[in-house]
């Protein structure tokens, strides 16, 4: 098994890779449907698997063509097949299936956040197992002991919102634009941090499990007592959002740390959209380090929606001898 071609279509976007065993990422590109889904505010679902059937087979093509390789190298497909919207997903898995079928090499549906998981690895140095994984995305928020590929323990998970639907629907209460986490970000950098305090949710507790949904409820109240009277309410929206950032970031660094504690690991790995995060990143480094740890994180391309992640955790599976049947099924909801 040396060459896997990814597809990636769980959300809005449509992500393409192919990953070679020995040369690693040789061919790779995103097509992002965010300016077909800002108008409504959000990803509207019907309209997503309409544009991943249009651009999926056609990025399939130029990715192949720009990289120089022909099809008939390629020797196993793997989808994304859960979680996720489940139109989209069939897309990618009815796509991948057949073209493992036609080309006569095997096929293998790939959990999302096993994705994100493993997309470090895809980086040099990539950290050694075993690790502490956080996943911060939009649908998922999880503390997960990763002793090896497929052996995964959660340790920890949102009981509510995930971190990146906290920064969503804080940015919308912001009047941000879609899609809102990195806005919220670029909003933050010049606010005040000292001005407003937000709550580090579950923190004075023990446990490993989060609560976003709160943040969201205490930015709104804060939204309302103090836009309407502010002198610069642009500058106090800046303070709001600096001060959720922190709270969101404080309350990740606090769990991960005690999860390194609890497992005895000292690599920790941060992967999903969220880690896409600057403050997150600098501030987990600093804390993690102090702690005599070492944080790893895939550049900023690999943390949010990718093909690559797809097509090297779907390598890792067919090259330990996964086999699937030709049906196929995707699943909106899959348990890790
Ligand atoms: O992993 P991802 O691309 O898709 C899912 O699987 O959900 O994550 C998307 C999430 C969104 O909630 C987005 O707002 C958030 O990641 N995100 C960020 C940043 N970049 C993306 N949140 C905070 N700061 C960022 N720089
Ligand atoms: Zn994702």
């Amino acid at each position: 098994m040396r060459r896997v071609l990814g597809i990636e279509t769980s959300c809005d976007e449509t992500g393409i890779a192919v990953y070679d065993g020995e040369r690693g990422l040789v061919a790779q590109a995103v097509y992002s449907q965010i300016e077909i889904h800002a108008q409504y505010g959000g990803v509207v679902p019907e309209l997503a698997s309409r544009d991943h059937v249009r651009k999926t087979l056609p990025l399939i093509r130029q990715v192949l063509e720009e990289s120089g390789l022909d099809p008939a190298s390629i020797d196993g497909v793997a989808y994304t097949a859960g979680p996720g919207l489940v139109g989209a997903l069939l897309v990618g898995a009815a796509l991948g299936r057949s073209l493992a079928w036609a080309w006569g090499v095997p096929a293998v549906g790939v959990h999302h956040m096993e994705g994100h998981l493993l997309a470090p690895l895809l980086e040099d140095p990539a950290p050694a197992f075993p690790f502490v994984a956080l996943l911060v995305s939009g649908g998922h928020t999880q503390l997960v002991d990763v002793t090896g590929v497929g052996r995964y323990r959660i340790l920890g998970e949102s009981l509510d919102d995930a971190a990146g639907e906290a920064f969503d629907k804080t940015a919308k209460i912001l009047d941000l634009p879609y899609p809102g986490g990195p806005e919220l970000a670029k909003l933050a950098e010049r606010g005040n941090p000292e001005r407003f305090r937000f709550p580090r949710p579950m923190t004075d507790r023990p446990g490993l499990d989060f609560s976003f949904s709160g943040l969201k409820t205490f930015a709104l109240n804060t939204v309302r007592e103090t836009l309407p009277e502010a002198l610069d309410p642009d500058q106090a929206r800046a303070d709001i959002a600096r001060a959720f950032e922190e709270a969101v970031v404080d309350t990740l660094v606090i769990k991960c740390r005690r999860a390194l504690q609890e497992t005895g690991h000292r690599r920790l790995i941060l992967a999903g959209g969220v880690s896409a995060n600057r403050r997150l990143r600098e501030r987990m480094n600093a804390a993690v380090t102090a702690a005599g740890g070492e944080t790893f994180y895939p550049r900023p391309s690999l943390c949010t929606d990718n093909g690559a992640m797809i097509a090297y955790a779907g390598w890792q599976r067919l090259r330990a001898g996964h086999v699937e049947p030709l049906a196929f099924k995707p699943r909106a909801r899959w348990p890790m």
